[in-house]
C-alpha cells in the first residue's frame, strides 16, 4: 500500500495528464478540431504522447479547414457558372437589352456581394457613356449619369479601356458627387465593357462599406463585364438589323409606287388612279378599325391591285367597246395572274388580299373564286367599293365617266349584292371632301 500511496501521490500529476489526454481525445472524436491537451510537455512517455496528440489535432484541424475552404470555393464557382448560364440564357432569349442587363446586374450584385451596380452604355453618335440599367440604388441620381469619354472615373475607364477602382469615394473628387452623398457609397469599381475590341460602355460597382476583394472576385467581375459587353454588342446587332429591315421596306415601297405608276400608264388609266384608290382605301380602312400593322399591307395591295392586268393583251385591255365572252374569260383571269405574280414574293404575300380578291362580290357572284360575305378578306371588301367608285368616276377606253350622283346611287344600290353593307355604311358616312372629283382625261389635258 505504501508503494501504492507513493505511486498515487507522486503521480497525481500523471493521472491529471492522462485525464487531460483522454478528454482531448474524446473532444476530437466528437468533432471538435480545436481540442488540445493543454499540457506543459515535460519528459517521459506521456509528454511524448501529448505532444504527438496535439500535433495530430493541429494538422487535422488545418486539413479540414483547407478542405472546407476548397469546398466553399467549388460551391462558389458552381454558383458563378450558374450565374453565367443565366446571363447566357437572358442574352439568347431576350432581344430587349434592358431586360438582359437587369438579369446581368442581378447576378453582379448577388454573386459579387455588392450593394449596387449599373451599366453605362457608350453612345457612339454623342461620344457619351449614359446610364442604361441599374440595381441596388436607393434614389434615381444614378439615372442622370452621362459622361464624356475621359470624364470622371467611368469615362476614364472607357477611354483607357482599363478597370479603375476607388477604395474610398469620400477621399476622391468623384464627379457624380450626388451619388456619394445620397447613396452613402464608399467603394467603387469601373470596368470597361469591351466587345470585339470596341468599348460598349462601363460596368460600375458600388458598395456602402469598404471592399477588400480577392483575386477570384476580381476575375469574376471581369468575366461578368465580358458577358455584359457581349449582351450589348448583340443588342446592337439586332437593332441594326431592324433598321436595315426598315430601310429595305422603304426601298420596296418606293419600288412598288413605281410599278403601280407603270401599270396605270399601260392601263391608260387617268393619272394617279392607283395612288388615289390607295389613299381612299387606307382612309376607309382606318374608319373600319383595321389594325395599324395591316394598313401597310393594304397600302401595298391597293397600289398593286390590278398588277394582274399585266397578263391581259392590249387588244382586250384597251378595247374601246364592250368585251365579248372570250375576251371576258381572259379579263377575268387578272386576279389569278396577280396571285401567281405576287405569292412567290415573301414581302408581298401578306398584301395579296386586294389584288387577288378585289372582284369578289358579297353575294358570291364575283370572281375568281366566287367567295361570299366574310369569306372575302375585309381589305378586299373595302377596296372593291373604292375601286368601282373611282372606275365609274373616270373615263375608260370603253366609256366616259359617270356623273358623281349617278356613281353614288349606283354604289348604294349594290349594297348587299356586290358590296359589304357595313363597308357601304361607313363609306356613305364619310364627308364628300375626301372623295375625288371626276377624273376626265380631257380635264387633265386642259389643266
Ligand atoms: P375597271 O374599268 O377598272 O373597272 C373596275 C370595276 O368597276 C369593274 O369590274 C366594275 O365592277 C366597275 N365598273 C367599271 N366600269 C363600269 C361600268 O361601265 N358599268 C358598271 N356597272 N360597272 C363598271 P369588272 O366589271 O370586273 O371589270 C374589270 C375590268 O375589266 C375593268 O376594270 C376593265 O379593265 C375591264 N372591262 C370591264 N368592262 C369592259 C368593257 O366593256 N370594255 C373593256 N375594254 N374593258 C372592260
Ligand atoms: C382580313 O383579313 O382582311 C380580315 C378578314 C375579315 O374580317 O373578314
Ligand atoms: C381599276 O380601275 O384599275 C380597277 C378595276 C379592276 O380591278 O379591274
Ligand atoms: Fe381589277
Ligand atoms: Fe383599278
Amino acid at each position: 500500500t505504501a508503494f501504492l500511496a507513493v505511486w498515487v501521490g507522486g503521480d497525481r500529476l500523471f493521472l491529471r495528464r492522462v485525464d487531460a489526454l483522454v478528454k482531448a481525445t474524446n473532444r476530437l472524436a466528437n468533432g471538435d478540431l480545436s481540442a488540445r491537451t493543454q499540457l506543459h510537455y515535460g519528459q517521459g512517455e506521456l509528454s511524448y504522447l501529448a505532444r504527438a496528440f496535439d500535433q495530430m489535432a493541429e494538422s487535422l484541424d488545418q486539413q479540414v479547414t483547407e478542405l472546407k475552404e476548397a469546398k466553399d470555393k467549388v460551391q462558389q464557382h458552381l454558383q458563378q457558372l450558374r450565374a453565367l448560364r443565366n446571363i447566357d440564357m437572358a442574352i439568347t432569349a431576350s432581344l430587349d437589352i434592358r431586360v438582359t442587363l437587369n438579369v446581368i446586374l442581378d447576378q453582379v450584385v448577388t454573386q459579387l456581394g455588392v450593394d449596387a451596380a449599373s451599366v453605362l452604355r457608350f453612345n457612339s453618335h454623342m461620344q457619351l457613356i449614359e446610364y442604361t440599367a441599374g440595381r441596388g440604388f436607393r434614389g434615381n441620381s444614378i439615372m442622370h449619369s452621362r459622361l464624356h469619354l475621359g470624364e470622371g472615373v467611368a469615362g476614364l475607364a472607357a477611354l483607357e479601356q482599363r478597370t479603375i477602382s476607388v477604395p474610398n469615394l469620400l477621399d476622391s473628387d468623384f464627379i457624380r458627387h450626388d451619388l456619394v452623398v445620397d447613396e452613402d457609397f464608399i467603394a467603387y469599381y469601373a470596368v470597361p465593357l469591351i466587345a470585339k475590341g470596341q468599348v460598349k460602355g462601363v460596368l460600375e460597382i458600388f458598395h456602402r462599406t469598404p471592399l477588400d476583394p480577392d483575386l477570384d472576385w476580381l476575375e469574376f467581375l471581369e468575366t461578368l463585364a465580358g458577358q455584359t459587353a457581349i449582351a450589348i454588342d448583340n443588342a446592337g446587332l439586332f437593332s441594326n438589323l431592324q433598321r436595315s429591315n426598315l430601310d429595305l421596306s422603304l426601298a420596296y415601297d418606293s419600288t412598288l409606287e413605281g410599278w403601280s405608276r407603270a401599270l396605270d400608264l399601260r392601263d391608260k388609266e387617268t393619272e394617279g388612279h392607283s395612288q388615289r384608290v390607295t389613299e381612299m382605301t387606307v382612309h376607309l380602312a382606318q374608319r373600319m378599325d383595321i389594325l395599324e400593322e395591316e394598313l401597310a399591307q393594304i397600302k401595298r395591295g391597293a397600289l398593286l391591285h390590278d398588277i394582274g392586268k399585266m397578263g391581259i393583251p392590249d387588244a382586250i385591255l384597251l378595247k374601246p367597246g364592250p368585251l365579248d365572252d372570250e375576251e371576258w374569260e381572259i379579263m377575268r383571269q387578272h386576279p389569278d395572274y396577280a396571285y401567281k405574280l405576287l405569292s412567290p414574293i415573301t414581302f408581298l404575300r401578306p398584301a395579296l388580299d386586294i389584288p387577288y380578291c378585289h372582284h369578289e362580290k358579297w353575294d358570291g357572284s364575283g370572281y375568281p373564286r366566287g367567295l361570299k360575305g366574310k369569306e372575302i378578306p375585309l381589305a378586299a371588301r373595302i377596296f372593291a367599293v373604292v375601286d368601282v367608285w373611282d372606275a365609274l368616276s373616270s373615263d375608260r377606253p370603253y366609256r366616259d365617266s359617270w356623273p358623281a350622283e349617278k356613281v353614288l346611287t349606283h354604289i348604294q344600290k349594290l349594297s348587299g349584292s356586290h358590296f359589304d353593307p357595313q363597308v357601304i355604311e361607313v363609306f356613305l358616312k364619310i364627308d364628300d371632301g375626301w372623295k375625288p372629283a371626276h377624273h376626265h382625261k380631257s380635264d387633265e389635258i386642259q389643266s
